[in-house]
């Protein structure tokens, strides 16, 4: 498999280059006004994305996680502009592109492009694939060399599924058929970044692995920039390079996967650890550090005050309910936000009280609790480890035949905006 052509010389000049700073996140806040009566009068606010700061690396894969709820799809729909912030900056490769108009944004729906969550819904029942994965060309009144047919069933092999196939209905595809459908479209116009949103959350554990082995080898071969979203660890341990853990709207701990994983150090990112446990037999003893967390995440209309997380946090004292903990750098490549955080210096806050609530905000957990979860992630781990193996083998086939249409200049100017919202699921908006 080739890279479709990075044709134009003009896109080409403006590529961050590998480890350069492709997206650069501030202070981004997204709060969804809550209308009341008559005279719709703003009396509150949901507060999904409530002030992030972070930055993408070309090349790099950035795995987001965090329970159901705490803002990932509406950061995600932040950055790539699908969704006006309410505050703060977004800047892709230098260029504020925070409040840019739809001309202005152009030339960004090409290098920015996003996969949903839900296979089923993200895929209109009454276009053929052809037609589907071919809308960003047709949108832009674009031609590829060798025309859009020809692209398509480039993309289709490129994406693993039968080229011959161009004019099946989704519902002839399985779901993790229609994923590749998801991210063939995705990819139809070179893009530089791709956010995906839950890409697997909806799939069989089996194929899930494939998917995620099929966004890995994407990744090398077309030399894209991921932000991958997840509810819980086990998927993007294996793809990303760092880690942000969310909470209400928050991030609460950012570090590079192999410090995550050794030494979390925000109490919420090893509760995330303890409930999807590592396969790895040298973990498994440690039943002492297995955290179940009680209770539901809290509103994201009232969060509560100081640290979020301290009506659930075991460690929580009286200073986390009334001052909120800055994100700070607390080892190299390891930003947390905690006034106890693990695997430091103030390991547990023996010389403070612990607030009653906190004694009981969170229980160990039995191995029979865990065993289920346990069993899907090896599964996961399993299948990527074999998978990878397998598609090594295969790759090697599939370059011969892909370099001879790589020469195709798949340079395509696109309303991707149009395409992606086509596959947008449905709006939540109240
Ligand atoms: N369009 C919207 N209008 C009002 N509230 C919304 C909208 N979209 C999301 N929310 C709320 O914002 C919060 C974060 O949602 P979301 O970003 O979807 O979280 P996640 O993807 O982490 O599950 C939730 O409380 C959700 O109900
Ligand atoms: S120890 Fe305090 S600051 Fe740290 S996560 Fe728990 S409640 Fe928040
Ligand atoms: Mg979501």
């Amino acid at each position: 498999m080739t890279i479709p052509a990075q044709s134009a010389g003009a896109r080409l000049t403006k590529d961050a280059a590998p480890g350069e700073t492709l997206l650069k996140v501030t202070g981004l806040q997204k709060h969804f006004p809550i209308r009341k009566g008559l005279l719709q009068r703003q009396v509150g606010a949901v507060r999904a994305v409530d002030g992030i700061d972070f930055e993408v690396k070309s090349g790099e894969t950035l795995g987001v996680v965090g329970e159901s709820g705490c803002g990932k799809s509406t950061m995600g729909r932040l950055i790539t502009r699908l969704l006006e912030p309410t505050a703060g900056q977004v800047e892709f490769e230098g260029k504020d592109i925070t409040h840019l108009g739809v001309g202005g944004m152009r030339p960004l729906r090409r290098d920015v492009q996003m996969i949903f969550q839900d296979p089923y819904s993200s895929l209109n029942p009454r276009h053929t694939i052809g037609t589907i994965i071919g809308a960003p060309f047709k949108l832009q009144n674009v031609t590829p060399e060798g025309g859009v047919k020809k692209e398509v069933q480039r993309l289709l092999s490129v994406v693993g599924l039968n080229p011959e196939h161009y004019n099946r209905y989704p519902h002839e595809f399985s779901g993790g058929q229609r994923q590749r459908i998801g991210i063939a479209r995705a990819l139809a116009l070179n893009p530089k970044l791709v956010v995906a949103d839950e890409p697997v959350s909806a799939l069989d554990v089996s194929i899930q692995a494939q998917v995620v082995n099929l966004l890995d080898d994407l990744q090398q071969e077309l030399g894209l920039t991921y932000v991958i979203i997840a509810h819980d660890l086990s998927v993007v341990r294996h793809v990303s390079d760092r880690i942000a853990v969310m909470y209400l709207g928050k991030i609460v701990e950012l570090a590079d996967r192999e410090s995550l994983y050794k030494a979390p150090m925000h109490p919420y990112t090893k509760a995330l650890m303890s409930a999807v446990p590592i396969p790895d037999p040298r973990r498994r003893n440690a039943k002492s550090e297995r955290i179940l967390l009680k209770g539901d995440v809290p509103s994201p209309i009232s969060p509560p005050s100081g640290c979020r997380f301290h009506t659930r946090c075991w460690k929580a004292t009286q200073i986390c309910t009334t001052v909120e903990p800055p994100l700070v750098e607390l080892k190299p490549g390891q930003q947390v936000a905690c006034h106890h955080p693990e695997n430091f210096e103030d390991q547990a806050p023996q010389d403070t009280v612990l607030l009653t609530a906190a004694k009981e905000a969170a229980a160990l957990v039995a191995d029979e609790v865990l065993a289920e979860s346990a069993e899907t992630s090896a599964a996961v781990a399993a299948e990527v480890e074999t998978a990878s193996a397998e598609a090594e083998a295969e790759t090697d086939a599939e370059t011969a035949s892909a370099e001879a249409e790589a020469e195709t200049d798949a340079e395509a100017a696109t309303d991707a905006e149009t395409a992606s919202t086509e596959g947008e699921t449905p709006s939540k908006e109240k």
